[in-house]
């Protein structure tokens, strides 16, 4: 029997704000850096929060990052040498490219980490991130801590001027602890949200 295992595979790291997802990307980094592996890590150039060239968590981990506006630059920095990964923060800030590049690497023998939010301030699914979910090979999703009631956190909640957003307001605003809580899906609040008519 080949007991060989081939390289190339697509993990995400999905969940919502404070879940520690760029703490696990970190993690899984410095570990093939360890390893004496290449890898080479990309954040969209959106996320300029913490620094301009670094991946950095929360808690204050990073790591040297390479910033793309657009995700075809990816294969500009792979195409001299295939790298044997690479990492992705704030995956779901990309454009829809982003998934066939990571299929194509990949496919190519690259181990491919990506790192980015399941759901978006309302709760529902952000943007790429569902197809990029459904075409992994690994998934981990994590959870945080909900900052009203102490469970499990899944979800993340924009707050505006001290009021929970509008369910209208635009999807993309950056920020960290001013704009946003980790909250439970009983804790949650969306201001005025559709009713799901089927439902009532
Ligand atoms: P994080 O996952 O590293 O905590 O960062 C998430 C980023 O996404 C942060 O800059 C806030 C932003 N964000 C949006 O743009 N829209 C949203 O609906 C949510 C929940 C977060
Ligand atoms: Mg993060
Ligand atoms: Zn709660």
């Amino acid at each position: 029997m080949d007991l060989q295992v081939k390289d190339g595979w697509i993990e995400v790291i999905a969940g919502s704000m404070y879940a520690g997802k760029t703490e696990e990307l970190i993690r899984r980094i410095k570990r093939i850096e360890y390893a004496k592996k290449d890898v080479i890590v990309f954040k969209p150039q959106i996320d300029n929060r913490y620094s301009v060239n670094e991946v950095v968590s929360h808690n204050n981990g990073r790591t040297r990052s390479i910033n793309i506006n657009n995700p075809i630059e990816i294969l500009e920095y792979t195409s001299d040498k295939l790298p044997y990964a690479i990492a992705i923060d704030e995956v779901q800030f990309l454009s829809r490219e982003v998934i066939d590049i990571c299929e194509h690497l990949a496919d190519q023998g690259v181990r491919v980490i990506v790192a980015g939010l399941d759901k978006d301030f309302r709760g529902e699914p952000f943007g790429i991130m569902p197809e990029l979910l459904a075409r992994a090979e690994f998934v981990t999703k994590l959870d945080a801590i909900c900052q009203v009631c102490g469970d499990k956190a899944t979800r993340t909640q924009r707050i505006i001027n001290g009021q929970p957003a509008k369910y209208s307001d635009p999807i993309i605003l950056v920020g960290a602890k001013e704009q946003y809580e980790a909250r439970c899906r009983h804790c949650h609040i969306v201001l005025d949200k559709p009713v799901q008519k089927y439902y009532e």
